[in-house]
């Protein structure tokens, strides 16, 4: 008896799955971005249900749980991921593929195989694996009656190595909880790097233990202009934020289980206004107060300069002469321990010093500096910055980490071993690909997601406050991040790309939302399609699919963007 009713339940759920075997999928059912760069489709269909088991290499079981997530929101579907040799969806190293990152996806009607050279790229097939779902499986809710996925076979593998997106947290400030939807989605578009940006003349956002200040003074700043720079007064509230290390921490190991490095920015020389308000003594001139445009700057701050406190956190946006001071050897114990507590914190090789927008005004007129200029036998104040970064340079190069800087790390001299983020355009990336220094492509005109992302004068006039600029995602799509003016070899210096979003009218995540989405989609195809894949009709309908994503996932997209082409 207990033998007839097993072989009816086996016979039962047999015909079940095999119902899924010859059924004929669409074109639809197979709408991938980033594209991949081979897609073989196939009939039948693999049905997710009770008996749905996930193994594989023990090493990949931070994948696998990832996976036993996502399809935890199908209908009675309770899969989970064992270490072992059973079960119809295998997740699988295999040391053929060549790519550190590529993998392999193979669905037929009775079991998925992923696999990937590494665990990173077994997660990419995971992300792979998520867009043959429907969309609704985004929506976390056990909702999906019976979720079947298209039969076919993807073999892909990214074009960069480099595929980022920044976030300035310090000009408007964002919680964990939004860093971690940010990492989300860097990972459902197969990025892989996300630089936080997080000092600056506005605030600075990261404890560090030895220089409590930093978070108590640097990270409130006693209001904040109101509309565009240079504003139209001062909205006399106080703003701040940051970051404390255990959550840093947090952050961190949860991009790691999405295998999304972590770079933090650390800004020096310039964009150092609010470490100078919580220790003036960096700056040249600790007796000078800072400068906030006239009439901009709010009546709590003024009256904090008046009774003797002249150094405050900016309230306007911009490029400040008040920096660190580049002849006191202060300036650098300070940011060497600064440093050392970074470095603990993040696992990354890489740490972004900035480099950007520093005035040499100040240094002009500082004794210190000139002094250093003279010692050193430099011959400007460009000198005197390319000596501050190199100086940095081998501080962290010593402790195993290489430094990023914006592209003005060229003038004056490159670092010897630092690697080029080109964003005044691309000539800051040709010249360091040409001098063999690594750099990542991050220029304004296809990469800054703080322009308006319409052309049209009407339609701007409807658009939220931006910085100002024309972006859409035509013209990130269109993007090609290896110049032309590079040779086959000088090419290879170029990593990959990077999205900037600078927040100064980016007051919250909604804002941000509506200003990534979906240029960083369209991003995320350039960085990792072949180059002779790119098809911006075929991207373009495959985005209305991928919208649905956002839908479900309840994001603040710029939907205009998508329908209109
Ligand atoms: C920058 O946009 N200042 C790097
Ligand atoms: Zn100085």
């Amino acid at each position: 008896m207990k033998i007839k009713l097993l072989a009816i339940i086996c016979l039962l759920a047999f015909s079940c799955s095999n119902k899924y075997k010859d059924v004929a999928n669409s074109e639809q059912d197979y709408q991938i971005i980033p594209k991949p760069v081979s897609l073989e489709t196939a009939k039948g269909r693999f049905l997710v249900d009770s008996d749905t088991k996930i193994f594989g290499a023990p090493e990949l079981e931070n994948e696998g749980e990832y996976l036993a997530e996502m399809l935890s929101y199908a209908a009675n579907v309770n899969a989970t991921f064992e270490a072992g040799s059973s079960g119809n969806i295998e997740l699988r190293l295999d040391d053929t593929i060549e790519n550190d990152e590529g993998y392999s996806v193979t669905v037929a009607y009775d079991n998925i195989v992923i696999s990937g050279k590494t665990a990173k790229g077994v997660f990419y097939g995971i992300q792979t694996l998520r867009q043959l779902m429907p969309a609704s499986i985004e929506s976390k809710t056990n909702q999906i009656e019976a979720l079947t996925i298209p039969a076919g076979t993807i073999k892909d593998n990214p074009r960069y190595v480099y595929r980022g997106m920044h976030l300035d947290v310090a000009r408007h400030f964002f919680p964990v909880s939004f860093i971690k939807k940010y990492i989300d989605l860097i990972a459902l578009h197969k990025m892989n790097t996300f630089h936080w940006h997080l000092t600056e003349d506005q605030g600075w956002r990261i404890e560090i233990k030895k220089y409590p200040k930093l978070t108590e003074i640097g990270s409130k700043r006693n209001g904040t202009i109101i509309d565009h720079h240079p504003g139209t007064g001062n909205d006399e509230t106080e703003y701040g934020g940051f970051y404390t290390q255990e959550e840093v921490k947090d952050i961190v190991k949860y991009a790691a289980e999405r295998h999304v490095t972590v770079i933090p920015e650390i800004e020096l020389p310039g964009h150092s206004g609010a470490a100078i308000a919580a220790y003036p003594y960096l700056s040249c001139f600790p007796e000078e107060p800072t400068f906030v445009t006239k009439d901009m700057g709010s009546k709590k701050g003024k009256d904090i300069q008046a009774k003797g406190t002249p150094k405050i956190v900016q309230e306007t946006w911009g490029v400040f002469d008040d920096v660190y001071c580049a002849g006191d050897e202060e300036t650098f114990a300070f940011l060497q321990d600064v440093l050392d507590e970074v470095i603990t914190l993040f696992p990354a090789n890489y740490i972004h010093i900035g480099g950007d927008e520093c005035p040499k005004e100040n240094w002009k007129r500082c004794p210190k500096c000139q002094d250093r200029i003279k010692k050193e036998g430099l011959h400007d104040e460009h000198e005197l910055q390319s000596y501050f970064i190199q100086r940095i340079e081998k501080y962290l190069n010593a402790k195993g980490k290489r430094i990023i800087g914006w592209d003005e790390i060229l003038e004056g001299g490159l670092a010897p071993n630092a690697t080029v983020m080109s964003w005044r355009g691309t000539k800051g990336g040709i010249e360091a690909a040409k001098q063999h220094h690594n750099v990542m492509m991050t220029p304004g005109h296809s990469c800054y997601f703080d322009h308006y992302q319409v052309k049209d004068k009407e339609a701007k006039a409807k658009e939220p406050l931006a910085i100002g600029g024309n972006t859409t995602v035509a013209d990130v799509y269109a993007y090609e991040p290896t110049p032309e003016e590079l040779t086959e070899a000088e090419s290879k210096y170029i990593l990959g790309a990077q999205g900037n979003v600078w927040t100064e009218y980016m007051k919250t995540t909604d804002y941000v939302e509506y200003m990534i989405l979906p240029r960083m989609t369209a991003l995320s195809e350039v960085v990792w399609s072949p180059k002779q894949s790119r098809n911006w009709e075929d991207f373009h309908s495959r985005l209305q699919h991928f919208s649905d994503r956002f839908d479900a996932l309840q994001l603040n997209y710029a939907k205009h963007s998508i329908e209109n082409k």
